[in-house]
């Protein structure tokens, strides 16, 4: 399909149910926004660069002051795709008027078209409220990586049938509450399936199978940049991260061996 040349909307993402598949990767620097922006609809500014980026156990650590800096550089190297800042853990569970005042901070501050959050039912009154407020909400089900400590790990979620029918109405809920769209972790084939047939928005999978509107990945994981764990919903499209020791291996070597610099890479004398 053409991509069009303006910025495609929240809206623009929620008429895309049951079409073409919508294609989603996190970013968090320019230079990657830049790359992602030729090639996908929607870039999310995930959490995840807690651990991606900081080097954080898990994603509790991540403060607004870091989603809104990674928002703006995701920003600046972005012109088409759809841009969501995840709103960090603390920042919007406490009321909707929390939530408001923070997600209505990070649009202003970094011009992104949306906020993702996560949970379902719970958080519905919270999506309410702010998509009744001008605020784009993307929702995130099934496995919410920031109540890691709750699940007691990241685990399958919808595994038992207490589990699949909570899944399954947290879908039904957030989509009633406005969201524009919803994410959906770790969940088996058939709850995937059955949510997409069962809501009218677009769902967005992350290890919950085919059976979605559109599949979300974490870029450094589909480019072998992050390696201290390899989900297996991840497919590594390429090993960047091995390529970079190696480049940075030659380039120790070269230095110790006095090969680099060599006179190519040399300023001459001015003359005169
Ligand atoms: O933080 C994140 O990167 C996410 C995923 C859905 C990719 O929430």
């Amino acid at each position: 399909m053409a991509r069009p040349a303006a910025r495609l909307t929240p809206p623009a993402i929620r008429d895309r149910k049951g079409g073409e598949p919508i294609v989603c990767l996190t970013a968090y620097t320019t230079p990657v926004a830049k790359l992602v922006d030729e090639h996908c609809d929607l870039i999310l500014v995930g959490d995840s660069l807690g651990m991606v980026v900081y080097g954080l156990p898990s994603t509790i650590g991540v403060t607004m002051e870091m989603m809104i800096a990674h928002g703006q550089a995701a920003m600046r190297g972005s012109s088409r795709a759809c841009v969501v800042v995840d709103m960090p853990f603390g920042s919007y569970e406490e009321s909707p008027e929390q939530a408001m005042r923070n997600a209505a901070r990070i649009m202003t501050e970094t011009g992104c078209a949306a906020v993702k959050l996560e949970g379902g039912e719970i958080m519905a009154p919270t999506i309410r409220f702010l998509t009744e407020r001008s605020v784009p909400v993307m929702a995130h089900i099934g496995l919410h990586p920031q109540a890691v400590n709750t699940f007691g790990g990241y685990k399958v979620q919808g595994r038992d049938e207490a589990s699949r029918a909570q899944v399954l109405a947290d879908a039904k809920t957030v989509a009633d509450a406005g969201a524009f769209s919803v994410v959906i972790e770790k969940t088996a084939e058939d709850i995937s399936r059955a949510i997409t047939e069962g809501v009218p928005i677009p769902s967005v999978g992350i290890g919950a199978s085919a059976a979605c509107d559109g599949q979300i990945l974490v870029v450094d994981d589909i480019l072998g940049m992050f390696t201290d764990f390899r989900p297996k919903f991840a497919k590594p499209y390429a090993e960047l991260g091995a390529a970079a020791g190696e480049a940075i291996k030659a380039y120790a070597e070269d230095v110790r061996a006095r090969r680099f610099p060599g006179p190519e890479h040399v300023f001459g004398a001015k003359k005169g």
